[in-house]
């Protein structure tokens, strides 16, 4: 039995029951036959496990330990499942052996009531087979104060592989091709655990070292899309090494040229494109031809290329990048707009990033990836500042899934302009503070990415 499967078909089975006691009697068939498949196949995972159990952690979904990934396929039903703990503040729901039909449709009836009644209802009535445990107060703050100390290290770990890599190909040394491997499972393991966590260290975007942070944040920010799509482990791990290697063959452009703040002439534009090409060469150096290497090899040479056809190298009409290479031309430009380099000063604020992503859909981007990315990220991603209503400044630490203009965000800066150490706020409960407009951290002296090391 997959547990993974057997959670996300559960939870589909919820979603129509839960609508049908909203708008039916509880002896209509509508409702009566949707219970009924429900419990079969409850029924049926009780022959393997003893319990079933849904845990709501920081907007995931737990089915007997294993998370639920939000994924395109089911999206729908385990976001409102997620929205329904939340609303109702239930940490947890246990369904035990025996459980009956009767019972899941006397408890889908108070799960649709208003949060006190629903308190009251679960707390008086006796359901012999389904146990709830409702959230403490405060316990949902308590969430952000856990130790953030592992994705630091993961972090900080990676960048250190990636710096090594690049710097030994550049000076024609010798590459430690098991080092970027363990960590690139360390970036998988740490997206699957707590995908916004380690998003928000995407924000670390540090000008000096453009090229290795760039690649790494390429890598991270494809994981969290790829996860999305529900890639498994293995093609994760795949995903994250052709991320992270994706400007390799830049190694074999000059420094100056890469660094140069002037207008590129057309000759050193140029040159600039060849790095596509130069990658795959620099790739096939570092490893031999495995299936990983051959998937980075691809997503190098292509990741340029534009979803209409056009983009560098040229190529053939009928030649069409990967999945890997369009999700990775996503957030390989998503990246680039929003990071401060020579050439731009200045860079693009998140949201009018993910803007320039979505308008471009179809003529550069996957229409179907700029979807998922935009739903990833948020209108406005983790790590943007803004300006409120009530004249405060906050800063996005998490997004809501279901709510994604309303993000929870902490605030950073009062109505006098004074940096404080505000209280974490969701914007989607209720509150007064509302969104004005998204705003540049520099302007206040703010480095966002300090926030969530
Ligand atoms: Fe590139
Ligand atoms: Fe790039």
């Amino acid at each position: 039995m997959n547990i993974y499967l057997a959670g996300k078909t559960l939870v589909g089975l919820f979603y129509p029951l839960f609508k049908a006691v909203q708008v039916y009697d509880i002896n209509n068939n509508v409702v009566v036959n949707a219970a009924q498949k429900f419990t079969d196949y409850a029924a049926n995972l009780f022959s393997t496990m003893s319990s079933i159990e849904f845990v709501r952690y920081r907007d995931y979904i737990f089915f007997n330990k294993q998370r639920l990934r939000y994924e395109v396929d089911g999206y729908a039903n385990l976001q409102f499942l997620n929205n329904l703990l939340k609303t109702q503040r239930i940490k947890s729901i246990t369904l035990n052996r025996r459980l009956t039909q009767r019972e899941v449709i006397d408890f889908a009836c108070i799960l649709k009531e208003d949060l006190a009644l629903f308190h009251k209802e679960v707390s008086t009535r006796k359901f012999e087979h389904i146990a709830v445990e409702i959230l403490k107060p405060d316990e949902e703050q308590d969430e952000f104060i856990e130790d953030r100390k592992a994705l630091k290290q993961t972090y900080f770990k990676a960048l250190k592989v990636t710096r090594n890599l690049m710097q030994n190909l550049w000076t024609g040394r010798q590459v430690d091709v098991k080092s970027s491997r363990r960590v690139i499972y360390g970036l998988v393991d740490s997206i699957s655990h707590d995908e916004f966590g380690i998003l928000a260290l995407t924000t670390i975007k540090n000008f000096d070292e453009y090229t290795f942070n760039h690649s790494l944040n390429v890598s991270i920010l494809s994981l969290a899309l790829g996860q999305r799509i529900g890639l498994d482990r293995k093609n994760l791990a795949r995903l994250g090494s052709a991320g992270l290697l994706h400007d390799i063959g830049k190694v074999e452009i000059s420094k100056e040229l890469i660094n140069k703040i002037q207008k590129l002439s057309d000759t050193e534009w140029k040159t600039m494109k060849l790095h596509s090409n130069f990658g795959v060469r620099e790739i096939l150096k570092t490893r031999g031809l495995d299936e990983t290497s051959m998937v980075a090899i691809t997503v190098a040479y292509q990741h340029h290329w534009n979803y209409d056809g056009t983009g560098y190298p040229l190529r053939e009409k009928a030649d069409e990048p990967t999945l890997f290479s369009r999700i990775v031309r996503i957030c390989d430009s998503y990246d680039a707009m929003t990071t401060a380099r020579g050439y731009q000063p200045v860079p693009y604020l998140p949201h009018f990033a993910l803007r320039v992503i979505w308008s471009n859909q179809n003529r550069l981007f996957d229409p179907i990836l700029a979807k998922v990315f935009t739903q990833l990220l948020g209108i406005y991603p983790v790590g943007s500042c803004l300006e409120l209503t009530t004249g405060e400044i906050g800063l996005v630490m998490r997004q809501n899934p279901s709510t994604i203009d309303l993000p929870m965000i902490k605030v950073i800066v009062d109505k006098n302009n004074n940096r404080i150490d505000g209280p974490i706020v969701d914007l989607a409960s209720d509150t007064e503070m509302k969104i004005r407009r998204p705003t540049y951290p520099q302007i206040y002296g703010i480095n966002a990415a300090a926030y969530f090391l």
